[in-house]
């Protein structure tokens, strides 16, 4: 793992580039043919009609959750804790910006912050908030998208993520959302969430706050 952009060639790792790029490929194609506010993402975060709520994405990544939430109204804060993710982020979305049209409108409802969740969430009192970790590696390894794992060469295992989500539950107002592998177990250590919303490979456990105690 190493996380100096300096280290690593962008346009090299594992052997392929490591892009953020909003204006082409997977996410413009999901913008164009994605399933609107029907899509599980976007039921897990509780967009609903004529409802476009500040979402806080506390594991910004490559920003692909960010963009797409932010494509169906919701004004999203990013946040990333990496160096490099930053500033790959901030380039993918310079560039979308000076595209104009409607993907910089997305654009504009999004805004990214340089830092650690643990410590930023507190002073952000979010409304709702998406936490998305690196994930343990997985037995079938060969099944993880390659860019999931040119992240993970970078930043390595988001060992802190219990953290994450303890910090995200103790100061989100409405609710908080774990994106997590679908097969996988529940993360350790917090209370039960209040639904799923379970696809093929992914799983969305939401939390809806104030959580109950179950007996
Ligand atoms: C699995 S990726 C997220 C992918 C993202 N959901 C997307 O759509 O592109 C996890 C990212 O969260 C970042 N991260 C993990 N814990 C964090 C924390 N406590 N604060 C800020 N960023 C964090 C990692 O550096 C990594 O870039």
């Amino acid at each position: 793992m190493c996380d100096k952009a300096s280290c690593h060639n962008k346009s090299d790792i594992l052997g392929k580039s490591l892009v953020c790029d909003f204006v082409g490929g997977a996410v413009n194609h999901r913008l164009r043919f994605g399933g609107g506010r029907g899509q599980d993402l976007a039921r897990a975060a509780g967009l609903k009609s004529g409802f476009n709520p500040h979402i806080i994405d506390a594991t910004a990544g490559l920003g692909r959750d960010a963009f797409l939430l932010a494509s169906l109204g919701a004004k999203v804060t990013l946040i990333e804790r990496s160096p490099f993710m930053y500033d790959l982020l901030q380039e993918g979305m310079d560039r979308a910006r000076e595209t104009g049209g409607i993907t910089a409108s997305i654009i504009a409802r999004m805004r990214l912050i340089k830092g650690d969740s643990i410590s930023l969430l507190p002073g952000l009192s979010p409304e709702i908030v998406l936490v998305d970790p690196m994930h343990p590696v997985r037995q079938k390894s060969a099944l993880v998208k390659v860019e999931m794992r040119q992240i993970r060469e970078i930043v390595g295992v988001d060992e802190d993520q219990s953290d994450l989500m303890k910090v995200a539950l103790a100061t989100a107002s409405t609710r908080v959302v774990l994106k997590w592998p679908a097969k996988a177990a529940p993360m350790a250590g917090l209370l039960p969430c209040s639904h799923q919303i379970i696809g093929k490979s992914t799983r969305y456990d939401v939390f809806m706050l104030p959580l109950k105690m179950t007996p």
